[in-house]
């Protein structure tokens, strides 16, 4: 019945910005920031069918040079059962894959099965965890995160509920990570734990009134290791 009421549309790298956001900015800053730990968490909320969780899956295996010895994970939640076992399945229609999918990344990333489906490959399924979960419950029993994907989700929500999902996804988020609501979502006049970072692509950083200001990394400078090695070499 849920499902039934919910739209649960979706699509690879859908809006392409923000993913392009992700792996130029976010990605190597906060990667770099963590040279020295093996952990490096996305929470995907509202992942629907997994094509979101995948996309990142996909970004994260170009960028294997940046991750040195760090074990990227990636949890994707939604309250819809039926949308959470087809992302578990990972398997995809033709126009499904075709729909915001690179070709070399549907010809190196999924397996052709059958005549017109596409199946996601075991190697990029590895770091990645499909639950059901509703985000109107607790979130802290999900762990930690660096970055939270909530794209397109907060649009079912009232205005209370918003503030109270906003605030629990701030407490999963380290103080440099970035949050990412869909193109046409914000969290001005919703909740104070966040900053604009790139508002019009969805990008927020976390801000804490009560603490410091932390830099987030979603708002760096691209290339950090451009400037490391210019200033190293000096
Ligand atoms: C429009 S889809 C967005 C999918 C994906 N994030 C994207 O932007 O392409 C919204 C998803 O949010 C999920 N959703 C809505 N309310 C939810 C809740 N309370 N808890 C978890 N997921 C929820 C729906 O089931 C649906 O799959």
């Amino acid at each position: 019945m849920i499902e039934a009421m919910m739209s649960v549309e979706t699509s690879f790298f859908r809006d392409w910005k923000p993913f392009e956001h992700f792996r130029t900015v976010t990605l190597p800053n906060l990667l770099l920031a963590r040279k020295e730990k093996q952990s490096f968490r996305i929470l995907c909320c509202g992942v629907s069918t997994g094509q979101e969780a995948y996309s990142l899956a996909l970004l994260l295996r170009q960028a294997s040079e940046l991750l040195g010895a760090c074990d990227p994970q990636i949890l994707g939640v939604d309250i819809a059962d039926g949308a959470v076992t087809r992302a578990q399945k990972g398997v995809y229609s033709q126009f499904e894959a075709q729909s915001g999918l690179p070709i070399q990344m549907l010809m190196s990333g999924f397996e052709k099965i059958g005549d017109a489906q596409w199946r996601i490959k075991d190697i990029l399924r590895a770091g990645i965890e499909f639950k059901s979960w509703n985000l109107l419950d607790e979130l802290y029993p999900l762990g930690a995160f660096d970055v939270v994907f909530c794209r397109n989700v907060l649009t079912f929500f009232d205005q209370e509920t918003k503030i109270k999902v906003l605030g629990r996804v701030s407490r999963l988020l380290s103080d440099d990570g970035a949050l990412y609501l869909g193109v046409s979502e914000t969290t001005a006049s919703i909740s104070p734990n966040f900053m604009p970072i790139a508002p019009e692509i969805g990008v927020f950083g976390v801000h804490r009134p009560d603490r410091p200001a932390t830099q987030s990394l979603a708002a760096g400078a691209w290339p950090p290791h451009a400037q490391s090695s210019a200033k190293e070499s000096a």
